[in-house]
């Protein structure tokens, strides 16, 4: 527990306590039985790694605020996340069948992409002291990579498609009532890919029946929608943007951050009464530094890559000190014209939705100035990109040397399956990001929608890995320089 502990440092005494005050429950593997790739080493914020001005009580009551308290009507309970397995796959059962509970549960965690927090509960549910199961931010902005749980890291391995079907599915054997979340998705897609997810259409679907001040009103038709996944952008950068989201058309602020919340059950009062809880979130997220790069870096290419990318790409992606910390960032928005990416997700969102949100709670009743009609997308601060791999925003990428070598990036890919045995599992670290299979069509042995989820596939809409082409001036001596320095931010 202590040694575990130690690695926590910034939230080192709220964990800890919590977890030494919470009996291990029946079923819920403790520290000591959890298998190295499920366990619970988030980097949290080492305390010389806070830069100053950060509010180090608030943002620790925000931490608390993400992981104990929920938000949102709960998914599902504890019995139906311990019999999940009893609707998998017939291989995934039997071997499940002969697991202890507490492997099963892991199973459990690994299918879906979840995470553990010390105490083992999942970091991205929160779970009540009645076994009651509600998803949290962390759901998408929790994740793993090279063997390690950062915070604020996309999740770039959540099946929230898949976790939903199956938990419905349980809960029709188990004879248990249907959430609204269980039946809403039986109409709106919630993701095509594993690790992405049609989070901006349920920010437009929900937005469409509030008015300004947020009192629903149920009685509305439902909002023209083109359904698309994104991959979320690391919450470490939030410290260095001054607009949100890939277009950038939000200032940044604690009421941007509760839109998640909008479900039904929650009428204007809870999102006045919950303010402060989102101040205190938001100056957690504040507080977060990029993780660095946990294997070798050749100093010298590196050294010779930092004048390559300051001629070839600080002007859009800023530039950075000796340490890597964010020297200059100008936050530009690059036309699609220009970029060349998927332009799906920039006109998903429509002026009358950003419009409607400008002029709302969110947003002061219209205080901020909102971008209505964004040209493109904006060119993102690059620190920690090692670890936020696949990239581009809708994470049709799977590595850095993919991102710099556009001819080569794979028509279909899927990760590589993480080895618990292994170490470091599923990084690939000559390419930098995601170690995959690519294939030319969607094999044919991906039969069930689950299966499919497995792989990218970048000629479905919305997930185009095109464009992005600005490195293609460079020779490869020169993308290899860089790409060594990119490891260093
Ligand atoms: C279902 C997945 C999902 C959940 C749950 C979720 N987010 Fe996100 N989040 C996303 C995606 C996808 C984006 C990118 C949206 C875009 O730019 O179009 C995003 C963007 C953001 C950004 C903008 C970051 C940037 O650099 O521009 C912030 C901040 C954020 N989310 C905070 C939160 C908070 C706080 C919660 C919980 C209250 C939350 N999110 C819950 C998926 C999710
Ligand atoms: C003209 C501006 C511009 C230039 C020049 C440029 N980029 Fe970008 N870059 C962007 C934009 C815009 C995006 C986001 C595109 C998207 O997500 O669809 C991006 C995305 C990226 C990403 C993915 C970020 C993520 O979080 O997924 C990486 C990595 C990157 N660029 C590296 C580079 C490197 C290295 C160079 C120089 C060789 C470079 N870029 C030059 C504008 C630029």
């Amino acid at each position: 527990m202590l040694s575990r502990c130690l690695i926590f440092r910034f939230t080192l005494a709220t964990i800890c306590a919590a977890a030494a005050a919470r009996p291990t429950q029946a079923g819920e593997p403790s520290l000591s039985s959890a298998p190295t790739s499920a366990s619970s080493t988030t980097k949290a914020l080492p305390h010389s790694n806070r830069g100053a001005g950060v509010n180090a009580p608030a943002a620790e009551r925000g931490y608390r605020r993400l992981t104990t308290k929920a938000y949102l009507p709960a998914d599902f309970d504890d019995e139906v996340f311990s019999n999940i397995w009893e609707v998998w796959e017939a291989a995934a059962r039997e071997k499940a069948a002969k697991a202890t509970p507490a492997q099963r549960r892991w199973m459990a965690f690994a299918r879906y992409g979840l995470t553990a927090l010390p105490s083992g509960s999942p970091a991205q549910y929160v779970v009540d002291g009645q076994g009651q199961w509600t998803m949290n931010c962390f759901a998408c902005h929790q994740g793993r990579i090279a063997g390690q749980t950062i915070s604020g890291l996309p999740n770039s391995t959540f099946a929230l498609a898949t976790l939903t079907e199956e938990v419905r599915a349980t809960k029709l054997r188990m004879e248990k009532p249907l959430s609204r979340m269980d039946i809403g998705s039986l109409y709106m897609p919630l993701g095509h890919t594993r690790g992405t997810t049609n989070a901006v259409m349920f920010g437009v679907v929900l937005m469409n029946f509030r008015d300004a001040e947020l009192n629903v009103h149920t009685d509305r038709g439902p909002p023209p929608m083109v359904h698309h996944d994104l991959d979320a952008p690391p919450w470490w950068n939030y410290r260095t943007k001054k607009q949100l989201y890939y277009d950038g058309f939000v200032p940044k602020g604690h009421r941007a951050l509760m839109q998640f919340l909008m479900v039904r059950e929650n009428g204007p009062e809870k999102f006045r009464e919950w303010e402060d809880d989102y101040r205190d979130i938001e100056a957690w997220i504040e507080a977060l530094r990029p993780p660095k790069y946990p294997f070798a870096i050749d100093r010298e290419l590196a050294a010779a890559g930092r004048p390559i990318f300051n001629q070839h790409c600080a002007s859009c992606h800023g530039t950075y000190g000796d340490e890597g910390a964010v020297a200059n960032y100008p936050g530009r928005v690059v036309s699609i014209a220009k970029v060349g990416t998927d332009p799906v997700r920039l006109r998903a969102l429509t002026p009358v939705h950003r419009s409607s949100y400008a002029a709302s709670w969110f947003n002061e009743f219209g205080r901020q100035p909102v971008a209505t009609e964004p040209a493109g997308y904006v060119a993102p601060p690059l620190s920690g990109i090692w670890a936020s791999a696949p990239y581009l925003h809708n994470g049709s990428v799977p590595t850095l040397w993919h991102l710099l070598h556009a001819e080569a990036r794979p028509a279909v890919w899927r990760r590589l399956p993480e080895g618990r045995e292994q170490e470091i599992e599923g990084y690939d670290q000559k390419k930098v990001g995601v170690a995959i299979d690519s294939f030319q069509e969607l094999p044919e042995q991906a039969r069930s929608l689950r299966q499919r989820r497995e792989y990218f596939d970048t000629r479905q809409p919305g997930k185009s890995a095109a464009g992005h082409t600005f490195p293609e001036t460079l020779a490869e001596d020169e993308k290899r320089a860089v790409l060594e320095y990119l490891k260093t931010l």
